[in-house]
C-alpha cells in the first residue's frame, strides 16, 4: 500500500540488514529504521516499533535471520527465539514464525544454513502478504453484497490497526475494504481511536487516507451509539489469536464492540490468516494477556505547534492504573471469520472445514 503516493511493504531485507518503517512515530513523522541484531528486532518488538500479529512474526522471522549473522551457534539461535516469542505474549505468530524458522533449519549445514533462514524469513513476508490478499477478495463479497442491497455508502467499523501496517501489505480487516475501494464501492470506515496507544487513530486512519478512502475517527466508546442510529453496517476487526473453538482474542475493546454489534444486528466479522491460529488451547483463560507498562495510559503523545512530538502526563501521579493490551470476544459474537481459504463460522468445525 502507499505512502505519499509511494508503495511500501512494512518489513524488507536488504544488506545484511532488516528494514522497517518505526510505527511509533507514525502518523508524523515516517522513519525506515535499521535493525543490525536479534536484540534490535527484540527491541522492535517490544516498544512496538513494529507491531500488529503478523508483522511481529515475520519481524521474529526476520530477527532469527540476524542471530546467525552475529552468531551462527545453535545455542544461541534457541536462546534468541525463546526471547523473540517472549517479547510480547499474546499474539500466536511469534511463537508460529519462531517455529517455523527452527524446523526449517533443524539439521541443516553450517554453510548453508544462512541462506535458508534468509529463503524461510522471505517466504513467511510472502505467503502473509498473498494470504491477505485472498482475505481482502473473500471479504469483498461481503461488503459487496451490503453495498448492492442498500445502494449507498458501506459504513464499516474497525477497532486498533489490523491495516497494512499491522501485516506485510493489504491488512487483515483492512484488505477487504482496499479490494472494495479498488472496485469503486462507495465505504466509509469508523476509525476506533483505540486508547491508550491509539493505533486507530494513529496508524488505521493514516493509511486509509493514504489510500484515497473515507473514514472518521470515533472515540472508542461511540461505536455503541453509532450501532443504535444505523449508521454501522458492519464490523471487521483483525484478531491476535484465534482459538479453535473461534474464540477471538484481539486488542483491548473489541469484545465491547462484539456485544453493542449483537444487540443491534450489526455483522460482526474477524479477518485473519492461518497462522494467527492457535490450535493447541481450548479455553480462552489460558490466553497470556499482554499488561503493559501503565505510562501508556497515564500519558499522552502528540505533535505541537512546533512540529515536535511531546508526551504530557494526563492524570495525577498518585493515580494507580491497569493496562491490558487484548481481550476475548467468545465465538458466539462473531458473525463469520474472514480467512485466506474463505469465510467460515466461528467455531471448531467451521474452520477445520477450511484448516483440515
Ligand atoms: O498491540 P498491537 O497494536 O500489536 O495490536 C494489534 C491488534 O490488536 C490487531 O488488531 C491484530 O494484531 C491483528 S493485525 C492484522
Amino acid at each position: 500500500m502507499k505512502i505519499d503516493g509511494k508503495s511500501y511493504k512494512t518489513i524488507w531485507f536488504e544488506n545484511n540488514l532488516v528494514k522497517i518503517i518505526d510505527q511509533t512515530k507514525l502518523p508524523h513523522q515516517f522513519i525506515i529504521k535499521d535493525l543490525k541484531t536479534v536484540k534490535d528486532a527484540i527491541n522492535a518488538i517490544k516498544t512496538m516499533e513494529v507491531r500488529g500479529a503478523p508483522l511481529i512474526g515475520a519481524t521474529a522471522a526476520y530477527g532469527l535471520v540476524l542471530s546467525i549473522i552475529e552468531n551462527n551457534d545453535l545455542s544461541f539461535f534457541k536462546k534468541s527465539s525463546e526471547e523473540l516469542i517472549a517479547s510480547r505474549p499474546t499474539a500466536i505468530n511469534l511463537k508460529w514464525a519462531a517455529d517455523r524458522m527452527m524446523k526449517k533449519l533443524s539439521g541443516v549445514n553450517d554453510k548453508d544454513i544462512l541462506k535458508i533462514a534468509l529463503d524461510e524469513a522471505k517466504s513467511i513476508t510472502e505467503e502473509d502478504e498473498k494470504f491477505c490478499k485472498n482475505i481482502g477478495l473473500n471479504g469483498l463479497k461481503i461488503i459487496e453484497d451490503i453495498a448492492y442491497k442498500k445502494k449507498d455508502t458501506v459504513n464499516i467499523l474497525t477497532h486498533c490497526n489490523a491495516g497494512w501496517l499491522a501485516t506485510i501489505d493489504w491488512g487483515t480487516a483492512t484488505s477487504p475494504i482496499y479490494h472494495a475501494h479498488q472496485k469503486g464501492i462507495k465505504v466509509h470506515v469508523w476509525v476506533d481511536e483505540t486508547r491508550p496507544r491509539n493505533q486507530g487513530a494513529n496508524l488505521t486512519s493514516y493509511e486509509l487516507s493514504e489510500e484515497g478512502i473515507s473514514n472518521t475517527v470515533i472515540t472508542d466508546n461511540a461505536g455503541g451509539i453509532l450501532m443504535q442510529r444505523g449508521q454501522v453496517d458492519m464490523c471487521i476487526v483483525g484478531t491476535d489469536r484465534t482459538l479453535s473453538n473461534g474464540d477471538v482474542c484481539n486488542k483491548i475493546g473489541t469484545y465491547l464492540k462484539a456485544l453493542s454489534a449483537k444487540d443491534n444486528n450489526v455483522p460482526f466479522y474477524v479477518a485473519l490468516p492461518s497462522s494467527t491460529i492457535d490450535w493447541s488451547i481450548k479455553d480462552h483463560r489460558q490466553i497470556p494477556i499482554e499488561e503493559r507498562n501503565s505510562e501508556e495510559l497515564s500519558h499522552v503523545e502528540g505533535i505541537d505547534e512546533n512540529n515536535e512530538i511531546k508526551k504530557v502526563r494526563i492524570y495525577p501521579q498518585k493515580s494507580k492504573s491497569l493496562n491490558l493490551a487484548f481481550d476475548v470476544t467468545p465465538a458466539k459474537l462473531v458473525t463469520g471469520l474472514i480467512t485466506e481459504k474463505g469465510i467460515c463460522e466461528a467455531s471448531e468445525k467451521g474452520l477445520k472445514g477450511l484448516f483440515k
